[in-house]
C-alpha cells in the first residue's frame, strides 16, 4: 500500500484536508502525522523541539515528508497565531505538551505556561480567526480527579489533580468547555476534547516513562529498575487514541452532537494491566537480555496502585470508536517495533508503515465502521 492508498479510511475525509498537528515531533504526534499521510492529508506541524533523540520524527524523516515544518512555541500567542493564518488548516490536532509528570514535579510553571496556558492560546486563535476551524484538543485521563474508583471514570466525573501535570490538563479542560458555552457554540468553530490512557508503541524515547526506560536498557543489555511494579495503567497502544482522535475530527464533521464534548479513549474495561504483566509481555517478545529488578521501596506488593480505568461507552455510542488490539498484541507490536530497530536493523519508516496497516485490518477485521 503506497502513500494515500488508505485515503477511502474514515470516510475518505482526510484526503487532501488541510492538517495542523502541535507536538509533531513527539511519540504521538509522529505517528498521527505518519498516519495523516498515509490518508492522503496535506499535514503542517508546529512544534517547540524534538524530545528524544532517537526519535520517531527524525527516524520517519517527516520535515521532509510534510508540507510545512514550523518551530514555535504554543507559549507564545503570536507564534501560533502566525503559524495557523499562514498554513490555514481545515482541522487542528493539538498534542504539543510537557507530558512529564516528573518533569511537572521540578517545573510546574512550565508544566502550566506549555499545557494550559497552550490551550488557551490556541482557543484564542481559534476564536479570533476569520473562518470555519475544527480542533481536537488533547488533554489525557489524568484530568479527572483520581479517586482510586474500581469502575471507569466517564466525561462527566470530577476534574483535578495532584500532581501540576494532571492539574494543567485539568485547566485546559475547563478552558475549553469554558471557551465553547462561551464563544464557539452554534458557530463555525468546533472543537472537542480527547483524554486517552498510558499510551504506549514503539518510537517513544522520552525518560522516565517505563517501557523506553526498559528498552533502552534491554538494547545496551543492562537490568533495569522497576519503581512501581504493581501500578496498574488503562495501558494502550499509540494507534488506539489516534484513530479515535482521527474519528472525531472526520465525525466533527458530520455529527453537530459530539461538537463542545469530552471523549474517553482507553482500552476495554476489564483490560488493565500492571507495570509487572506488560513487562512480562514485552520480555516475551523481545527474547534474551530482558531482565528487571524490583526498587527496594517497591516490593511490597500493593504499595502504589494508582488505578485509573476510563469509560469509554461514549465514544463506542457516539463514534463507533472500539479499541482494536488485546493487551498481548499491543506487547507484541511493541516489542517487534523496538527488535526491528535495535536488533534487526530494518527500514524504520516501512516498518511503522507496516503497523500502520496491520492496525487499520485488525479493524477492519472488527468491523469498525472508521475502517472500511
Ligand atoms: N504518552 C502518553 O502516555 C500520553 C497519555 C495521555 C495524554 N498524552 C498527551 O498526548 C500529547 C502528546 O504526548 P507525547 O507522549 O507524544 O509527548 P512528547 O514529549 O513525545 O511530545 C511533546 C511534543 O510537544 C512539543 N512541545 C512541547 N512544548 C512545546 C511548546 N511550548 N510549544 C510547542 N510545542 C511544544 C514538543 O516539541 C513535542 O513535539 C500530549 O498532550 C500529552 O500530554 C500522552
Amino acid at each position: 500500500v503506497g502513500l494515500g492508498e488508505m485515503n477511502y479510511m474514515f470516510n475518505g475525509f482526510y484526503k487532501n484536508k488541510r492538517i495542523l498537528v502541535t507536538g509533531h515531533t513527539g511519540f504521538k504526534g509522529a505517528w498521527l502525522t505518519q498516519w495523516l499521510l498515509e490518508l492522503g492529508a496535506c499535514v503542517a506541524g508546529f512544534s517547540l523541539y524534538v524530545p528524544s533523540t532517537p526519535s520517531l520524527y527524525e527516524v520517519l524523516e517527516l520535515k521532509n515528508k510534510i508540507e510545512k515544518d514550523i518551530v514555535g512555541d504554543v507559549r507564545d500567542f503570536e507564534s501560533i497565531n502566525n503559524a495557523i493564518n499562514e498554513f490555514r488548516p481545515d482541522i487542528i490536532f493539538h498534542l504539543a505538551a510537557q507530558p512529564i509528570v516528573n518533569t511537572s514535579i521540578s517545573d510546574p510553571l512550565l508544566t502550566f505556561e506549555t499545557n494550559a496556558l497552550g490551550t488557551i492560546n490556541m482557543l484564542e486563535v481559534i476564536r479570533r480567526y476569520n473562518s470555519e476551524l475544527r480542533a481536537i484538543l488533547i488533554t489525557s485521563d489524568k484530568c479527572y480527579e483520581n479517586v482510586e474508583w474500581l469502575f471507569g471514570y466517564r466525561e462527566i466525573d470530577r476534574l483535578g489533580g495532584k500532581d501540576p501535570y494532571s492539574a494543567s490538563k485539568a485547566c485546559a479542560e475547563v478552558a475549553i468547555s469554558s471557551y465553547w458555552r462561551s464563544f464557539f457554540r452554534g458557530t463555525d468553530k468546533y472543537v472537542v476534547s480527547a483524554r486517552a490512557g498510558n499510551v504506549i508503541g514503539g518510537g517513544d524515547w522520552a525518560k522516565d516513562r517505563i517501557i523506553p526506560d526498559c528498552i533502552k536498557a534491554w538494547a545496551e543489555k543492562k537490568e533495569v529498575n522497576i519503581r512501581n511494579p504493581y501500578a496498574t495503567r488503562p495501558w494502550q497502544h499509540v494507534l488506539e487514541p489516534l484513530s479515535g482522535y482521527l474519528c472525531l475530527g472526520e465525525s466533527l464533521q458530520r455529527k453537530p452532537v459530539i461538537d463542545g464534548e469530552s471523549f474517553n479513549f482507553g482500552p476495554s474495561e476489564s483490560a488493565s494491566y500492571s507495570v509487572k504483566e506488560l513487562l512480562e509481555q514485552i520480555a516475551a517478545c523481545w527474547g534474551e537480555n530482558a531482565v528487571w529488578q524490583f526498587a527496594e521501596q517497591a516490593k511490597k506488593k500493593g504499595l502504589e496502585c494508582g488505578l485509573l480505568k476510563l469509560n469509554c461507552d461514549k465514544a463506542s455510542a457516539l463514534l463507533n470508536w472500539q479499541s482494536v488490539m488485546g493487551f498481548a498484541d499491543a506487547a507484541s507490536f511493541i516489542a517487534n517495533w523496538y527488535k526491528a530497530f535495535y536488533m534487526e536493523k530494518n527500514d524504520m519508516l516501512d516498518y511503522t508503515r507496516r503497523q500502520i496497516q496491520e492496525y487499520c485490518l485488525l479493524a477492519k477485521q472488527k468491523e469498525l465502521q472508521w475502517a472500511m
